[in-house]
């Protein structure tokens, strides 16, 4: 089982978002996937409650259970678990990367979230320097390479925290689908943010499975 942790020093930068579109990506790819929702707020939860259908399966769990929480998840032949946490620096942050294989920073590109990125790299070091990306949401559809490329370098060359080479676009396709219960890939099955989403999670799966060996090594010489 794979563990990704959405996490964040600020509220709003799109981390459920993110969870969710993840989640259902995963599970329409064929795997069998949990999200586990550690905000107080339950947004995933209440999302859960307004969709239709089983999948995915939205748990609200406490930060000091998390790790319960996570081999129930794998007992039970989860692939991939799912980590939603609160936009502030506690606990379920700090729970939630340390139990990650992959940690994934929602921020918008402007200098307001971008300024909390430092205390996001202090939140990893605790955690053990967990694999982390940032990703980028809420770029204008009509950004460029160059200008994207640009905000990769200079987040990367100020805090030493690299972006996901996939990013997300304002898009009223990701508020829609909140709203809705649904996630944007079933809004529109061609449509671009969910061809973000699936993309997303393309990067995503190839990066823990490529460096699975490695993850499973260590997981077992902690518990050892
Ligand atoms: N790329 C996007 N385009 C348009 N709207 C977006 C995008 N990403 C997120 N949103 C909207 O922004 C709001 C905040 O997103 P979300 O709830 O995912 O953030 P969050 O980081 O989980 O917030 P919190 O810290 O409060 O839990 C939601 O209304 C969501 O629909
Ligand atoms: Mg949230």
């Amino acid at each position: 089982m794979f563990t990704i942790s959405l996490i964040g020093q600020k509220g709003g930068t799109g981390k459920t978002t993110t969870a969710l579109g993840l989640a259902v990506a995963a599970a329409r790819a064929g795997h069998d996937v949990a999200v586990i929702d550690l905000d107080p707020q339950a947004t995933a939860a209440k999302w859960k409650d307004r969709r239709e259908g089983e999948n995915p399966p939205v748990v609200s769990a406490q930060a000091s259970r998390l790790r319960q929480t996570l081999d129930t998840a794998q007992a039970q032949g989860i692939d991939y678990a799912i980590v939603d946490t609160a936009g502030r620096n506690d606990d379920s942050a700090l729970s939630a990367a340390r139990a990650a294989d992959l940690v994934l920073i929602p921020s918008r590109p402007n200098i307001v979230e971008v300024e909390t990125l430092p205390q996001v790299n202090d939140l990893l070091r605790l955690a053990g320097n967990p694999p982390a990306f940032i990703i980028l949401n809420g770029i204008h559809p009509a950004a460029g390479r160059a200008s994207i490329a640009e905000i990769h370098s200079a987040i990367h060359g100020l805090f030493a925290l690299p972006a996901c080479p996939v990013h997300l676009c304002q898009r009223t396709a990701y508020a829609e689908a909140m709203t809705t219960g649904k996630v944007p890939q079933e809004l529109d099955a061609d449509g671009k943010a969910g061809d973000e989403l699936n993309r997303l999670f393309a990067f995503v799966s190839q990066f823990l499975t490529s460096r699975g060996d490695h993850v499973e090594i260590q997981r077992h010489s902690a518990t050892a």
